[in-house]
């Protein structure tokens, strides 16, 4: 990733551009909508890139599902982005937030498998996040022809190894 991005918390200003990136993919049913309100409510949960102009081009966010549980949630790099590092800037960005708030069990359920395999996370299944099952699944009208898949990385194992 170049110096000319950097990658910060979010700010409540950022939430209109946030939904307007979020949306695009949203709309191709890669993620979940997401309007400005919803993600200003959540604006501390938020990361972006911001590029040299000013202009976000990625952002991804943690969504906590228990005092030891979160999801990597909402990661969107723009097209015109990608291939850079930005999709694994932002996740260890959440990953940070994550180990921030004492959070070291992080998964995501995703459409995008190997992008998350790359980034060392590893395929489990998702039974093992009741949490997320009961909060989001149970209601979700695909939840019988769901295809994402979810990914797990234990933080604390992941911080030993790159000491090791
Ligand atoms: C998936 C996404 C976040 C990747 O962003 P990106 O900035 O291009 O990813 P990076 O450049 O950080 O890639 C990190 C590594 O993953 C690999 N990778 C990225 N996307 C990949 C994909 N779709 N398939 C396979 N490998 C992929 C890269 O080659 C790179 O590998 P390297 O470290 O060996 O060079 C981006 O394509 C995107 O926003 N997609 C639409 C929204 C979406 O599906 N989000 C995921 C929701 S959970």
């Amino acid at each position: 990733m170049g110096s000319d991005h950097l990658v910060r918390r979010a700010r409540p200003q950022d939430a209109a551009a946030i939904s307007r990136l979020n949306n695009i993919f949203a709309d191709e049913g890669q993620m979940l909508r997401r309007s400005p309100e919803m993600i200003s409510l959540a604006i501390d949960d938020y990361v972006v890139v911001q590029n040299a102009v000013g202009e976000l081009t990625a952002c991804g966010a943690i969504k906590e599902y228990s005092p030891s549980v979160a999801e990597i949630a909402a990661v969107a790099v723009s097209r015109e982005a990608r291939g850079n590092g930005l999709g694994r800037a932002i996740v260890t960005a959440v990953e940070a937030l994550a180990r921030k708030r004492g959070i070291y069990d992080v998964f995501a359920l995703t459409l995008q498998p190997d992008f998350f395999a790359r980034i060392g996370y590893l395929r489990v299944d998702r039974a093992r996040y009741p949490e997320k099952i009961r909060r989001d699944c149970l209601a979700c009208p695909r939840r019988f022809a769901c295809n994402e898949i979810c990914f797990a990385k234990n933080l604390v194992l992941a911080e030993v190894e790159q000491a090791a």
